[in-house]
C-alpha cells in the first residue's frame, strides 16, 4: 500500500457564509516529507487554504485529510500553524514564547523551558532567550516563531508568508537559515515537526528554494504546479543557484504565470 499522504485535500469547495466560494475544486496531496510552496496574487485564497487545512475551515464540499483524519479538531492538533506576521506574545519573553507549543501539550514548565532554551541555542539566539519579542530585530523574531513552529512537534507546519515583513537581506538570510535547518534538523523532535511543510509566500525565489513544489493559486484554483528546488540545491550557495539558468528560467516562469494568473 502506499504510505498515508500527510495532505489530502480532495476536489474541495470552501465558502465564507454569505459569500461565493472562495476555493473551488481544489484538488492537492502532499506525502510526509514533502515541502508545497503555495503563491498566488492577494486574495486569490491561499491563507484559507492553510486554515482549512489546520481545521480552522470545514470544507462546503469535498473533504480534507491530514494523516488519514478528517476532523476538523483532529486536523487541528495534527499541524503547527505559523499565521502571517510573527505571532509572538509580546508578555512573555523570547524563551517562554518558544515553550508555549510544548505547554500546551502538557510539557511541565522546566523541561519546557530547558527544550526552549535548547532551540534557541540552534538558531543563535540564545543570548535573548530572557527578552521579550519587542527587543529584538524582526528577523530574529521570525525565526524565534519558526523555531516555536517546529519545535511544536507537529507532523505538518503550515506557514503563511512567514518572511513577509523582512527586508531583503535578512530574508534571504533567514531563507538559507530554514534551508539548513529542514535539511538537517539537529534533533529528533525537530526532524518529525520538520517533515511536511506547507508555505505560503509572494517571494517567486523563496517558493522555488524551499520547496519540493510550487503550486500557484489563481481565482481559487489550483492553476498550475512546477518542480521546487528544495532537494535539487543541495549544499550549493545561493548564489550559486540562483545564477544557474535552470533556476533562472523557472523563477521568470513563475513570475509571468503570477502576472497573468487572475484574482
Ligand atoms: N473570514 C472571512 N469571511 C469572509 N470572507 C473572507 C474571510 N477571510 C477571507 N475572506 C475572503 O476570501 C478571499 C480569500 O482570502 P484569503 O484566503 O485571505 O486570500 P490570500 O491569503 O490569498 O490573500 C478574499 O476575497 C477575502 O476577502
Ligand atoms: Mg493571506
Amino acid at each position: 500500500m502506499p504510505p498515508v499522504p500527510a495532505v489530502a485535500v480532495d476536489h474541495v469547495d470552501v465558502a465564507y457564509p454569505n459569500s461565493p466560494a472562495v476555493l473551488q475544486d481544489v484538488h492537492l496531496t502532499v506525502p510526509p516529507g514533502d515541502h508545497v510552496a503555495v503563491i498566488g496574487r492577494s486574495g486569490c485564497g491561499k491563507s484559507t487554504l492553510l486554515h482549512l487545512i489546520g481545521g480552522l475551515l470545514t470544507p462546503t464540499q469535498g473533504s480534507v485529510r491530514v494523516l488519514d483524519d478528517l476532523r476538523d479538531d483532529a486536523r487541528l492538533s495534527h499541524c503547527a500553524l505559523m499565521p502571517q506576521g510573527d505571532s509572538l506574545l509580546p508578555w512573555f519573553s523570547v524563551r517562554d514564547n518558544v515553550a508555549v507549543p510544548l505547554r500546551n501539550s502538557g510539557v511541565g514548565r522546566r523541561e519546557a523551558r530547558a527544550r526552549a532554551t535548547e532551540t534557541l541555542a540552534w538558531c543563535g539566539l540564545e543570548h535573548h532567550a530572557r527578552r521579550r519579542p519587542d527587543q529584538l530585530s524582526g528577523g530574529m523574531r521570525q525565526r524565534a516563531a519558526l523555531a516555536r513552529a517546529l519545535l511544536a512537534e507537529k507532523p505538518v507546519l503550515l506557514a503563511d508568508e512567514p518572511l513577509g515583513a523582512l527586508d531583503a537581506i535578512t530574508r534571504a538570510e533567514i531563507q538559507d537559515w530554514l534551508h539548513m535547518v529542514l535539511s538537517e534538523p539537529p534533533s529528533d523532535d525537530a526532524r518529525r515537526a520538520a517533515t511536511t511543510m506547507i508555505m505560503v509566500t509572494h517571494d517567486v525565489d523563496e517558493a522555488l528554494l524551499l520547496s519540493h513544489r510550487v503550486i500557484l493559486l489563481a481565482d481559487g484554483r489550483v492553476r498550475e504546479t512546477w518542480p521546487g528546488w528544495f532537494a535539487r540545491r543541495g549544499a550549493r550557495r545561493r548564489e550559486d543557484v540562483l545564477a544557474d539558468p535552470e533556476f533562472a528560467a523557472a523563477r521568470s516562469g513563475l513570475l509571468r504565470e503570477l502576472a497573468g494568473g487572475g484574482r
